[in-house]
């Protein structure tokens, strides 16, 4: 039976996906390398340097570069996280989060990011989690299963007892390769392959998710 579950940051419980966004683009732009929205939509859940490589594509730069240009676009990033509050958490997921406390289930973020405390801090739902996963927890970005394995950890339960929320393919694969429960946000040809898939949090109660996943169980 499930004890806990672990939620993806970005694109689950906050909409930080257009930070990143407009971050990337800045940076982009100041390189005269050509980046949208569209290409950006590639970078949903990947990790700072992996984002960044796709962005410069087979163009050659050294490590030295590279490292000055991911910490110019998390200054953009960190500035424009200033202008997240409460009203930025999406629809259902304070309801959900105090429902499985409630229920006496446990709960944890599995984020990628470097900055998950802060944003949870700005979101005002620190002491409504359990404990926190994010991008200096463990080496190997998602698709590794090692930050959802590293959060059941922290949590004290299995994988097979464990649920994560996500919103990207390679959180998806990661909660797959973890051997845990998976439940996918947004559209099949991106989630498609968690074991239940919903538009969003939105109206979501801890019961119907239960009774989802016993049917995918069966
Ligand atoms: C993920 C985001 O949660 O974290 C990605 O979905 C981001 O867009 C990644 O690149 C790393 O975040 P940060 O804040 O450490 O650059
Ligand atoms: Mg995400």
């Amino acid at each position: 039976d499930i004890r806990g579950v672990i939620f993806d940051l970005d694109g689950v419980l906050t909409d930080t996906a257009e930070y990143h966004y407009l971050g990337w683009q800045k940076l982009a732009d100041e390189e005269g390398i050509p980046f949208n929205r569209v290409a950006n939509e590639a970078l949903r859940g990947v990790s700072r340097r992996a984002s960044l490589m796709l962005i410069l594509g087979n163009r050659k730069y050294s490590e030295a570069q590279i490292q000055e240009m991911m910490a110019r676009k998390n200054r953009y990033y960190i500035e424009l996280l200033k202008n997240i509050t409460q009203n930025d958490l999406l629809p259902g997921a304070i309801a959900l989060l105090d429902e499985l406390r409630q229920a006496g289930i446990k709960t944890a973020i599995g984020s990628a990011s470097k900055n998950a405390r802060q944003v949870v801090d700005r979101l005002g739902i620190a002491d409504k989690v359990d404990a926190i996963s994010d991008g200096y927890s463990v080496d190997k970005p998602k698709p590794a299963p090692d930050l959802f394995l590293y959060a059941a950890n922290q949590l004290g339960i299995k994988p097979a007892q464990s649920v994560v929320v996500e919103d990207a393919a390679a959180g998806i694969e990661a909660a797959l390769a973890a051997k845990m429960w998976a439940v996918g946000l947004g559209p099949v040809e991106r989630v498609g392959a968690a074991h239940v898939v919903l538009p969003s949090l939105a109206g979501i109660k801890w019961a119907d998710l239960q009774a989802k996943l016993n049917d995918a169980a069966n």
